[in-house]
């Protein structure tokens, strides 16, 4: 029962879904999002971005983040559980009244948008799930403008890391400094850079097009 209901990390569906997206929102990213963000503004002007997108957006507590940090920005989410989506739009109903917010159900591997369309792309906890990874790079990197910039930021990553019982169920891959490293420039991006608290096992990664 609990090996059914830790599935919906991976894809949420139905109420066990939007139990989980409404704790991730609430509790469980809240403090990794807040200092992935920081150190992405201490990085890079997110105030001045105006093209974003959440992929992977999950409840979308950080639509509303990115809504916040980058003012004059249409945020879009994207994620390819309508659970997810669902509940993105309802968390952020006024921004998407006000036609700042636009949230899309598709796959990051096959991502509904035309080259060069966005300055910022943020991914927060979902990486893991990404398969062919390749293929998701590298649909991201397409749509991103040159000088675009693609963030990355994880919980796991930092510490040595095995694979349990959990992880193999829900058939995620944990990237550590190097490979994210790797995937990112194997992808065509020029600049990556990879940050890491070794203390919490968090790690983010900068990388620009
Ligand atoms: C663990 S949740 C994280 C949600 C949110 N980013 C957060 O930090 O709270 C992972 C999310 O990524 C989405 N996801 C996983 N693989 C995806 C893919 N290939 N394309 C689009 N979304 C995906 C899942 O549906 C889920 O909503």
């Amino acid at each position: 029962m609990f090996d059914k209901f830790y599935l919906n990390a991976r894809k949420p569906k139905g109420v066990g879904g939007k139990l989980i997206l409404a704790r991730m929102n609430k509790f469980e990213h809240a403090r990794l999002a807040e200092w992935g963000l920081d150190h992405l503004a201490q990085n890079l002007n997110t105030a001045e971005k105006r093209m974003v997108m959440d992929v992977g957006c999950g409840g979308g507590a950080n639509i509303e983040r990115l809504l916040t940090r980058c003012p004059s920005a249409t945020v879009f989410g994207l994620d390819y559980s309508p659970v997810s989506v669902e509940k993105s739009l309802k968390h952020n109903k006024a921004a998407v009244k006000a036609e700042r917010c636009i949230v899309k159900q598709g796959d990051v591997t096959d991502l509904p948008f035309g080259d060069n369309e966005f300055d910022l792309i943020t991914a927060f906890e979902t990486v893991y799930f990404w398969k062919p990874i390749q293929t998701a790079f590298s649909e991201v990197f397409r749509v991103l403008k040159p000088g675009g910039a693609f963030f990355i930021c994880n919980a796991s990553g930092a510490k040595p890391w095995s694979p349990d019982s959990r992880s193999e169920l829900l058939d995620m891959t944990v990237y550590d400094k190097a490979a994210l490293k790797n995937l990112l420039s194997s992808a065509g991006f020029k600049k990556v850079d990879v940050h890491t608290a070794s203390e919490s096992g968090w790690i983010c990664a900068i990388a620009i097009k």
